[in-house]
C-alpha cells in the first residue's frame, strides 16, 4: 500500500506584509519541535511580495514555501506576470494553480491551468492544481461533471507533453468547493471523500496506476484545527489547503498538529 505524506498547505492570499510574514516566521521558531518534517508536509503559499527570504526562515522551522500563482511563459512581456524560474530563484517547492479565485475574477481557463501545470512540473516545482464546483453548480447535481472537467484537461495535457513527474504522480489536487471557501460552511467530509476517490480514479484512468497512488489530494474550504482530522481521516484525502486559519501562527501549528 502507498503511503502518501500528508500536506498541511496555508494559503495567505493577499494578507501579510514583509514586516508580518517575517513576523509570523519568528514567532514559528517557538514551535520549531512541533512542526516535525517526518510525517506531514507543512508548507506557506505567500504573497510574491513576502516571499524574498522567506523561504530560509521558513527552512529553520521545516516549513516549506510555495506561490500562490504564476505564469506560464518563460520570459516576456507580460506586465504584472511572475514565471517558474522567478519564483525558483525565491526559494519556491510549490505552486497553486486555478485557485477559483484566480478563475473567477481573472478568468484563468481550464487550458491555462493546465499549461500552468506542466510548466511547474518541468520546473521540479509541484503544482498544487485547484478544483471544485460553485453552489449553483453543487445545487444542480453538477459537482463531478465540474470537476471532472476542470480536471480532464490537465491530465490531458500532462499525458499528451510527458510532463516530468506527472507519471509519478508528484504533483497535488486541492479539491476546494467554492461554497465552503471563507464562509464558514464546510463539505462533510463524506463529500470531501467521494469527489477525491473521483479524482484519484481520473487520474489512475489517465496517468495510470502509479501516478493515481502517488498523487496526494487535499480539501479546502473552512478548514480548521478542529475539522482538520474528519478530513485527513478519509482514505483518499491527504491534507488540506486552508486560508484563513494559516494566518495566525496558534492556529497554523495546530493545524499540523492535528494531522
Ligand atoms: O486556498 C484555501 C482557501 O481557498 C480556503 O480558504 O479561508 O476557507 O480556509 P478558507
Amino acid at each position: 500500500m502507498t503511503i502518501r505524506k500528508k500536506l498541511v498547505a496555508g494559503n495567505w492570499k493577499m494578507y501579510k506584509t514583509l514586516h508580518e510574514a517575517d513576523a509570523f516566521a519568528q514567532e514559528l521558531v517557538e514551535y520549531r519541535d512541533m512542526l516535525s518534517p517526518s510525517s506531514v508536509d507543512a508548507l506557506i503559499c505567500a504573497p510574491f511580495t513576502a516571499l524574498c527570504g522567506l523561504g530560509e526562515k521558513l527552512k529553520q522551522v521545516h516549513v516549506k514555501l510555495g506561490a500562490q500563482h504564476m505564469h506560464e511563459a518563460e520570459q516576456g512581456a507580460w506586465t504584472g506576470e511572475i514565471s517558474a524560474a522567478m519564483l525558483q530563484d525565491l526559494g519556491c517547492e510549490y505552486v497553486i494553480l486555478g485557485h477559483s479565485e484566480r478563475r473567477q475574477f481573472f478568468a484563468e481557463s481550464d487550458e491555462a491551468v493546465a499549461k500552468k501545470t506542466c510548466v511547474a512540473l518541468d520546473a521540479s516545482m509541484v503544482p498544487i492544481v485547484c478544483v471544485g464546483e460553485s453552489l449553483s453548480e453543487r445545487e444542480a447535481g453538477a459537482t463531478q461533471t465540474v470537476v471532472s472537467r476542470q480536471l480532464g484537461i490537465v491530465l490531458e495535457m500532462l499525458q499528451l507533453q510527458k510532463a516530468k513527474g506527472a507519471l509519478d504522480g508528484a504533483f497535488v489536487i486541492a479539491y476546494e468547493p467554492v461554497w465552503a471557501i471563507g464562509s464558514g460552511k464546510s463539505s462533510s467530509a463524506q463529500d470531501a471523500q467521494d469527489v477525491a476517490t473521483l479524482i484519484r480514479s481520473l487520474v489512475t484512468a489517465t496517468l495510470g496506476q502509479r501516478a493515481g497512488e502517488q498523487v496526494r489530494i487535499v480539501y479546502g474550504g473552512s478548514v480548521k484545527p478542529d475539522n482538520i482530522q474528519t478530513y485527513v481521516q478519509q482514505p483518499d484525502i491527504d491534507g488540506a489547503l486552508i486560508g484563513g486559519a494559516s494566518l495566525q501562527v496558534a492556529s497554523f501549528v495546530a493545524l499540523v498538529e492535528q494531522v
